[in-house]
C-alpha cells in the first residue's frame, strides 16, 4: 500500500478499508510511517470524518497494537467506566469501591490531567506511597483480592494510543469523534472489561462543549462498545460547573472521603450513585438501573465503600494513615478567600477558566514533564442557582506561589456570574443511552 495514497483517498473524503487503516495503524507505530505522513492522515480524519466501519477498524487496529488483557481467572463481571473529562470530576474515586461491594469487578486502566481537565491517576498519587504503575501481574492480584484496581497505561496497553495521542496533541486533531473513539475505547477495550458506563460531559468545562457533540460522540462510543459484544449504558452529563466543590488533587481524595465516609450530599454524590448503580446492574448485581442505584445508594450509607476505598489504598501501598485522617495531610504555604462583592444569585460559571486557574495554581502541568503540586486547588462553595449574600465566602484557594495566588483570586472572580435573578437550576443527567 502507499501512504501517501491513503492519504489522498481520506483527504477526499472516501472510506478507508479495514485493511488500509490497519496499514496506517501499524507502520505509524512501527516507526516506518513518520510524523508529518500521519499528522496529514490525522487532519483529513478530523476534517471528513470516518464511518462507523471505518471507526470500529480503526479501534481494532489501535487494540490490538498490544495485549489484550484476559481476566477470566478472576470470577465475577467486570465493569468499567469511562469519563471524557471535566473540572473537579472525581467519580471513579468514590463509584470504584462503592461497586466492589456490590461484588462487581471494576478493573480501571485512568490516564491523568489533560488540557484544564484533571485525571485521576494524578488525584490518586497525591496520596503519598500510592501506586498506579502496577505490572500486569499486580494490577490482577489486587483486582482479585479487593475487587478494585485502579492503574495508569502500560506500555503494554495500546501503544498506538500513546503515540497517536501524543501526535493529536500537538497537531489540533484532538476534537475528532472517530479519533476519540478510537482513543478511548482500544484502551477501555483492552482491560479485559465485560462492560463499560460512559459519562460523556458537556458544557463550557467539558471537550465537547455543545450538547449535539456530546451525543454524537456518545453515540460513537456505544456503537463501537456493541461492535466488540460489550455491555454498554452512556450519560451525558453537565460540566457547565465543577462537579462537587473541591478542585486540585488532594482536595478531590479528601472531598472523596467526605462522600464516603462523612456523608457529603451534592452533585457529586448524587452522580457517583447513578453511575456505580449503571455498573451495578451491567454487573448482573440488579436488574434494572434504578435498582442498582438503590444497592449503590446503601452501600453508601453503610460506611462498607469507605472501608473498601482505604483498603485500595492499602493495597496500591498508599499510606491510609493520611486517608484515615485527612486533616494531617501538609497545607499548602498561601491560603486566601475570595468573598462576593454583591448579593444575588450564582448565574454562571467559567468552568473552563477554573480548571485553568487550578494549573497556574500548580493542581496541573503546562508542560509535559511539569511536577504537580497535589496540595494546590480551588474550594468552590457554590452551585448555580445558589443565592449568594454579600461578604460570603466564593472560594478558598491553595498554593505555594503567591503570585499565583494573587492572580487566581483576580481570574476567578472575573470568571463567575451573580444575577439578581433566580437562574434556572442546572440539569445534571442530559441523557441516558440504556
Ligand atoms: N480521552 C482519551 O483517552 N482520548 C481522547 O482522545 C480524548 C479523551
Amino acid at each position: 500500500m502507499n501512504t501517501t495514497e491513503l492519504i489522498r483517498k481520506k483527504r477526499n473524503n472516501e472510506a478507508l478499508t479495514k485493511e488500509e487503516i490497519l496499514y496506517l495503524v501499524n507502520n505509524f507505530t512501527k516507526n516506518k510511517i513518520p510524523d508529518y505522513q500521519f499528522s496529514a492522515f490525522l487532519m483529513s480524519v478530523y476534517f471528513n470524518g470516518m464511518n462507523k466501519e471505518e471507526t470500529s477498524a480503526l479501534t481494532e487496529a489501535m487494540l490490538y497494537s498490544g495485549k489484550v488483557l484476559n481476566l477470566d481467572s478472576i470470577p465475577g463481571v467486570k465493569i468499567d467506566k469511562h469519563s471524557t473529562g471535566g473540572v473537579g470530576d472525581k467519580t471513579s474515586l468514590i463509584l470504584a469501591p462503592i461497586v466492589a461491594c456490590a461484588g462487581v469487578k471494576v478493573p480501571m486502566i485512568s490516564g491523568r490531567g489533560l488540557g484544564h481537565s484533571g485525571g485521576t491517576l494524578d488525584k490518586l498519587e497525591s496520596i503519598p506511597g500510592f501506586r498506579t504503575d502496577l505490572s500486569i501481574t499486580e494490577y490482577k492480584k489486587v483486582l482479585k483480592k479487593v475487587g478494585a484496581v485502579l492503574i495508569g497505561q502500560t506500555k503494554e496497553v495500546a501503544p498506538a494510543d500513546k503515540l497517536i495521542y501524543a501526535l493529536r496533541d500537538v497537531t489540533a486533531t484532538v476534537e475528532s469523534i472517530p479519533l476519540i473513539t478510537g482513543s478511548i475505547m482500544s484502551k477501555k477495550l483492552a482491560e479485559g472489561i465485560d462492560g463499560l458506563v460512559l459519562d460523556v460531559k458537556t458544557g463550557n468545562g467539558a471537550f465537547m462543549q455543545k450538547e449535539k457533540d456530546a451525543v454524537a460522540l456518545a453515540d460513537s462510543l456505544i456503537q463501537t462498545a456493541k461492535i466488540f459484544n460489550k455491555k454498554v449504558i452512556g450519560f451525558v452529563t453537565d460540566m457547565n460547573q465543577p462537579l462537587g466543590n473541591y478542585i486540585g488533587n488532594w482536595l478531590e481524595v479528601y472531598e472523596s472521603i467526605q462522600v464516603l465516609r462523612d456523608a457529603k450530599k451534592n452533585d457529586l454524590t448524587e452522580l457517583s450513585l447513578i453511575l456505580s448503580g449503571a455498573m451495578i446492574y451491567l454487573g448482573k448485581k440488579a436488574n434494572s438501573l434504578e435498582e442498582g442505584i438503590e444497592t449503590a445508594i446503601k452501600i453508601l450509607s453503610s460506611g462498607k465503600a469507605f472501608d473498601k476505598f482505604v483498603k485500595i489504598v492499602e493495597e496500591q501501598n498508599g499510606k491510609t494513615d493520611f486517608v484515615l485522617h485527612p486533616e494531617k495531610y501538609p497545607k499548602a504555604k498561601y491560603k486566601e478567600v475570595i468573598k462576593s462583592k454583591a448579593s444575588g444569585y450564582l448565574s454562571e460559571v467559567n468552568t473552563y477558566e477554573l480548571g485553568m486557574v487550578g494549573i497556574d495554581l500548580g493542581a496541573g502541568r503546562k508542560t509535559k514533564d511539569d511536577k504537580i503540586d497535589p496540595k494546590a486547588g480551588i474550594i468552590f462553595n457554590y452551585k448555580i442557582g445558589d443565592t449568594i449574600n454579600k461578604g460570603a465566602v466564593l472560594a478558598e484557594i491553595f498554593s505555594d506561589s503567591k503570585t499565583g495566588i494573587e492572580n487566581a483570586k483576580k481570574r476567578i472572580s472575573l470568571a463567575i456570574n451573580i444575577s439578581t435573578s433566580k437562574p434556572k437550576k442546572v440539569k445534571l443527567i442530559k441523557k441516558v443511552f440504556t
